[in-house]
């Protein structure tokens, strides 16, 4: 469905163009969009299209990011960076990463269009990987940008062995050259991404837009119960070792102990059963335990408590337990000048300015090491995302449209930033 610039409203004009990039998809239900496919490649002819159209010069880089520049960005002035990812998980939505390229191409389309000169340079960028579906490496042109891309992560295969250098060669990119890419932090301003929320919060309090305050920290841990197989007919039920059981009070207490906390959330995922027989005792489980909270120090408390609990219940039955930290992300905070102008952007708007956290990991994670990031949560159904049942509605997008581009044309005093004028 195609809707007219003249009578649609700005949000049912960015649904128009998110239901358009969705059929840039490899067949089956949603979008499925991996780095470097052939959906992405042919998508990069639509962004351009859009980019052009908001002003912007193309470039794709080294890391398969499509880049719109403004003639002030390429003229070396500080620039503004806006955008998100392009690929999406598999069978994911069309909200999750290309409402945050689509948006801001269109808010800059339409400055264009009401003659509004942003006295900065202003950049768009479509990074081609965040969900690291594809390949073992994640966040490659986000990282590509802030430096701290690392060579060695093109050697990683995909499921039918295909390097990611071989993908992005095959892309028509030189991946020698991500190295390149890092940008000089004081040619940057900040990052700003708009995302949906992939949560229920704002749905909860019946709000359109959210603004971040920070994206989550994670640590992951390995724990192996060892206990000692049997044939599960012969030997008494007194006095077995039975791992599985162990391991099974250990979820049981995991999820007892992060239901009584409302800080912070954690899953244990993944359990693999040794020698997972009908017909023998398990002899040995390996669980994974995840654990996410902004808050490094809610976060170490909860892994404090947990792990603590965990040598009882293996004592108890005469099993081992092996814990293992495996994975460990600090949190990253927003930055408050950028927190403060969404929020009065979103105030102009009519809108509340709630603030929220990103349980979710988002390319903020690695811009932060290049500049000042920001973000800007839209309330998305059921809080879902990942799926191809993703949705937000028209209203919500031309609330945040109107947000990002009422605070774009307010940022005019960089180098007072928070000193934007007061409402
Ligand atoms: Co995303």
């Amino acid at each position: 469905m195609t809707v007219s610039a003249e009578t649609a409203s700005l949000g049912e004009r960015l649904l128009s163009r998110l239901d358009q990039a969705a059929t840039y998809s490899r067949p089956g239900p949603g979008v499925t969009r991996l780095y470097c496919s052939e959906e992405h490649r042919r998508l990069l002819l639509l962004l351009e299209e859009w980019m052009t159209l908001a002003g912007l010069e193309v470039t794709l880089d080294a890391a398969g990011t499509l880049v719109g520049r403004c003639p002030r960005a390429r003229a070396g002035e500080p620039t503004l960076i806006l955008g998100s990812h392009q690929d999406s998980v598999i069978e994911g939505g069309k909200y999750d990463g290309m409402l945050g390229v689509a948006l801001p191409l269109l808010a800059l389309e339409t400055l264009r269009e009401r003659n509004i000169d942003l006295p900065f340079g202003v950049e768009v960028v479509a990074f081609g990987d965040e969900e690291g579906v594809r390949f073992p490496s994640t966040l490659v042109g986000s990282r590509a940008l802030a430096g701290s891309f690392d060579p060695a992560m093109l050697d990683g295969r995909d499921a039918d062995g295909i390097s990611l250098r071989e993908a992005l060669t095959g892309l028509g990119v030189d991946p020698t050259r991500i190295t390149e890419l890092a940008r000089d932090p004081a040619r940057v301003l900040g990052f700003v991404e708009v995302h949906i929320e992939q949560g229920p919060v704002l749905e909860q309090e019946d709000l359109a837009v959210g603004v971040v305050t920070s994206l989550t920290g994670i640590e992951r841990h390995h724990i192996r119960v060892t206990g000692k197989a049997g044939h599960a007919g012969t030997t008494p039920m007194k006095g077995r070792h039975d791992a599985l059981v162990g391991a099974a009070e250990m979820v049981v207490e995991i999820d007892r102990q992060l239901n009584a906390r409302d800080d912070m959330v954690g899953v244990v995922g993944q359990l693999e059963v040794r020698p997972n027989a009908v017909n023998v005792i398990p002899a040995q489980v390996t669980f994974s335990l995840e654990l996410r909270s902004p808050q490094r120090v809610t976060r170490h408390d909860a892994r404090r408590h947990i792990l603590a609990a965990l040598e009882p219940i293996a004592a108890a039955r005469g099993l081992q337990c092996d814990i293992s930290l495996a994975y460990e992300a600090e949190g990253v905070e927003c930055a408050p000048w950028l927190i403060e102008s969404l929020e009065r952007a979103c105030r102009e708007c009519g809108e509340p300015s709630k603030r929220l956290f990103s349980g979710a990991g988002h390319d903020g994670l690695a811009m932060c090491d290049l500049t000042d990031i920001g973000m800007l949560f839209v309330r998305c159904r059921d809080g879902l995302s990942h799926h191809p049942d993703e949705a937000i509605t028209a209203d919500d997008a031309d609330v945040a449209i109107r947000v990002i581009m009422t605070w774009l044309s307010r940022l005019d005093r960089f180098s007072d930033p928070v000193g934007a004028p007061s409402d």
